[in-house]
């Protein structure tokens, strides 16, 4: 026989999302149970994006999730678009009032579970969830196995999937993958981390004949770079001489600051929507309901989007039994969902050269940077999605 726990709302992913989630929940005097399969250091130390919009800063910070996020993150006025052998500067505050912070998602990460164990949240790593069951029900169940090997079984008001993009709450959800909205992309990101001052001050898209790249950073010491290359690229392939020849080339105009390389990885492109995010007592959030390229730093922001309007309609359900907030949850956040959606598939096909691109394609692009960055509307709009816009709820 299973040990059976009683919950009102049972998280299923310790990522961004389910942590914040459940912050914010027991804030509500709403009681969770999260759950994940990976150990908390595995969860700590995976590499992700760094960009956080103002409105993530806000939420991580006014909940008391994160004070670091101020103290040691960076707040960053905006970005260089670079193309066509000239550098182009965005600034966010002039065009949209707002700033976004350099705070990579592992720290974020680190904050919250800091802050949820110091609350006793009842905190699960290493649990394997088996199955989801009863979300057409007033009463939802999971059921798991523990690191040590124990059946669980968790019975709750309400289910949430976040649990990531290979979530194993979404089929309960979303029903069968055939219905899912995906989409491919012909090229990678070659990712590295190295030891190495900065070479600029601020983030550099830049666009050239040979490939996209991306200077991006992390503290004085510790940069984060990227170069597009092909999906199938092995990361062990090339050496630290040819990585830093391939990123010089990209960036023409910078000289950049080199080091030893202490991390390497390769960054597969998909966007991806699930077809239903709400199915009775379940629902999905962050990457289990969505996945985007990661040109533009929208995945984690559009997690916590997600989550704080899934927070109000839960407590709205489960304090006041007000159904009708948990009712439009799926298309409020399908809005901004397919907006992301959006910029993220534009900022990357704006910017990416394809392999068989003509010089007709070449040319075009660059005019379609050129429209952006000499235009105060094309600047605006960019800012807009950049900084992120406003949360619902
Ligand atoms: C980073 C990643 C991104 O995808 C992006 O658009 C900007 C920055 C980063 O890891 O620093």
């Amino acid at each position: 026989m299973p040990r059976t726990v009683r919950t009102r709302v049972v998280i299923v992913g310790a990522g961004p999302a389910g942590l914040l989630l459940s912050h914010l929940l027991a804030d509500a005097g709403v009681e969770s149970v999260v759950l994940d399969r990976r150990s908390r250091s595995d969860i700590e130390s995976t590499i992700r994006a760094g960009i956080l919009e103002q409105e993530t800063v806000r939420v991580l910070h006014e909940s008391g999730a994160s004070e670091r996020v101020l103290t040691t993150g960076n707040r960053h006025d905006g970005i260089e678009l670079r193309f066509d052998g000239e550098g182009h500067r965005i600034d966010f505050p002039s065009l949209v009032g707002r700033s976004v912070w350099l705070y990579p998602q592992h720290e974020v990460l680190k904050d919250l579970i800091a802050a949820r164990l110091a609350a006793g949240q009842d905190l699960r790593f290493e649990t394997e969830v088996n199955s989801v069951g009863d979300v057409e029900t007033e009463h939802p169940w999971v059921t798991a196995t523990t690191a040590d090997g124990d059946e669980l079984r968790i019975d709750a008001d309400f289910v949430v999937g976040a649990d990531g993009s290979r979530s194993v709450v979404r089929p309960t959800v979303a029903g069968p993958s055939t219905g899912n909205y995906f989409r491919e992309y012909p090229f990678a990101w070659f990712g590295i981390l190295c030891e190495a001052p900065p070479s600029s001050e601020e983030l550099i898209y830049s666009n050239s004949p040979d490939g996209f790249a991306l200077i991006s950073q992390r503290s004085a010491t510790v940069q984060r770079m990227y170069f597009q290359c092909d999906p199938a690229a092995n990361p062990d392939a090339l050496s630290e001489a040819e990585i830093w020849d391939t990123l010089q080339a990209r960036v023409p105009g910078t000289s950049l600051a080199t080091g030893q390389i202490v991390q390497r990885d390769v960054l597969r492109f998909r966007s991806f929507v699930a077809r239903e995010l709400r199915h009775g007592r379940s629902v999905l959030v962050g990457d289990a309901a969505h996945t985007v390229p990661p040109t533009g730093a929208k995945g984690m922001n559009l997690a916590v989007a997600d989550v704080v309007l899934l927070d109000c309609a839960l407590r709205a359900l489960l304090l006041e039994n007000d159904a009708r907030l948990i009712d439009t949850f799926a298309e409020t956040a399908l809005k901004r969902i397919w907006k992301a959606q959006h910029f993220s598939w534009w900022m990357t096909s704006m910017l990416h050269t394809a392999v068989d691109a003509s010089p007709f394609d070449q040319r075009r692009q660059v005019g379609e940077l050129r429209s952006v960055v000499e235009s105060e509307a094309g600047r605006t709009f960019l800012a807009e999605a950049y900084t992120g816009w406003p949360h619902e709820g």
